[in-house]
């Protein structure tokens, strides 16, 4: 018999559960776990939304078993937690849901977010798993000065970012849920379609092709945009699973437990079932995550323009004009140049690959200034983790970008 826990992933397949499934299942090499069972919206064979090369091959290890559900149905995730013929309750739950396009109204953030959330944490308490791991996103606003340690006041950014936050509070009310919360910074990686670094990259790549400084909206102050590879996301997910299992909720609310803040409107408690009242004092262990690097946004973008030989200003224009014109009526004007030029690279790529999901595309969201710094500190004091990837070198880029032309979703030019 084999002693090792076994785990289910929900939800995630848009953003890092690819990578924690290659963690917990390597292609190479022995896995962490029994077995894992992978459960998200989307169907995989065929797929209906990016996979990259790897992940396929994760799920044709024989432990490992993929399955489509509609997890906002309190029946289906119920289903979703029997184990299969001859195994035993699952030991950890990797909760990794939680809609992350900006553009959806309240009702669907309610709605994918914090149901979904409140369903999987009632129903993993129900069933006493060892340890669940929640995946927060830096969707706040931090301050550019201060601790930026787990204890500081952060701002939880528009409809999205307030829905995220509340579904922390629906789970840390949970008393018996074995929660732990990960909450990590912007985040890059090998196969990652998703967030603002994977968008800035391409578009770095884009003024690199066309020989020109990338410039910037927002003044080169000296506000933090911090990062964190998605392999680290994934090590200090497996690293707070077996930290939690050994600990159980009480004792890890005693060493690592911070008070997560009301922080939505006092109105929606009465007409959003499930919400928890702004009185309730909602206590969970929560842990950040980022590299060493503590980049500003010049840093950042002076180090992926780089690797793309070229450099990052900052744009006097925009930043005469911003105060007088709103972003929104910008956005098409700021995108026209190097999305035009993104597309004439991937068609004319040796073998053209017009149909890639990497985008040069900066939304609106990934244009306004912000602010991200999620102080690593207590992860490393309290659990122990140690960072795989401590700054994004040039080493890490190639990487990433070789997957990606070996894949065929990069262009392929002659440069
Ligand atoms: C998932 O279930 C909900 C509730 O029954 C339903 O409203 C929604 O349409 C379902 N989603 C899909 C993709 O079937």
């Amino acid at each position: 018999m084999s002693a090792k826990p076994s785990a289910i992933i929900f939800g995630g397949l848009n953003t890092f559960s690819r990578t924690l499934a290659a963690l917990l299942v390597p292609l190479e090499g022995e896995a962490l776990v029994s077995n894992l069972r992978i459960i998200d919206k989307y169907s995989v064979a065929p797929p209906t939304t990016y996979l990259g090369a790897e992940f396929p091959k994760v799920l044709e290890k024989p432990n490992v078993e993929y399955r489509q559900a509609n997890l906002t149905v309190p029946a289906t995730v119920a289903s979703c937690f029997e184990p299969s013929e001859g195994q035993g309750p699952f030991d950890y739950v990797f909760d990794l849901t939680g809609e992350v396009q900006w553009d959806r109204p309240e009702e669907i953030q309610i709605s994918r977010t914090f149901n979904v959330a409140r369903i999987l944490g009632g129903e993993a308490a129900r069933r006493h798993v060892k340890a669940y791991v929640r995946i927060q996103h830096p969707f706040y606003e931090c301050s550019e000065k201060g601790s930026h340690d787990e204890k500081e006041n952060v701002k939880p950014d528009d409809v999205l970012g307030t829905w995220w936050h509340e579904s922390l509070r629906a789970l840390a009310a949970i008393d018996n849920l074995n929660l732990v919360i990960l909450r990590t910074a912007m985040v890059y990686g090998p196969y990652i379609d998703f967030g603002t670094i994977t968008n800035f990259i391409v578009v770095a790549a884009v003024y690199g092709y066309m020989k020109q400084p990338m410039k910037c909206l927002w003044s080169p102050g000296k506000h933090p945009n911090h990062i964190v590879h998605s392999e680290d996301v994934a090590g200090a997910t497996w690293a707070l699973a077996e930290w939690m299992a050994g600990l159980g909720r009480k004792e890890a609310n005693a060493i690592a437990g911070e008070e997560i803040l009301f922080k939505n409107d006092k109105s929606k408690v009465k007409s959003v079932e499930g919400m928890v009242s702004p009185d309730t004092k909602c206590i969970a262990p929560l842990f950040n995550l980022e590299d060493d690097s503590n980049l500003t946004l010049a840093e950042l973008g002076k180090t992926v323009t780089s690797f793309f030989g070229t450099g990052f200003e900052f744009h006097s224009f925009f930043i005469n004009t911003a105060a007088k014109f709103k972003l929104e009526d910008l956005v098409e004007e700021i995108n026209e140049a190097h999305v035009g030029e993104w597309t004439r690279m991937i068609t004319t790529s040796n073998p053209p690959i017009p149909n890639t999901q990497y985008t040069a595309y900066m939304d609106l969201n990934k244009l306004k200034k912000s602010v991200i710094a999620f102080d690593a500190t207590k992860i490393k004091s309290v659990v122990g983790y140690k960072l795989r990837h401590p700054t994004l070198t040039n080493h890490v880029m190639q990487n990433i970008i070789d997957k990606l032309k070996a894949e065929g979703s990069w262009p392929n030019l002659e440069s």
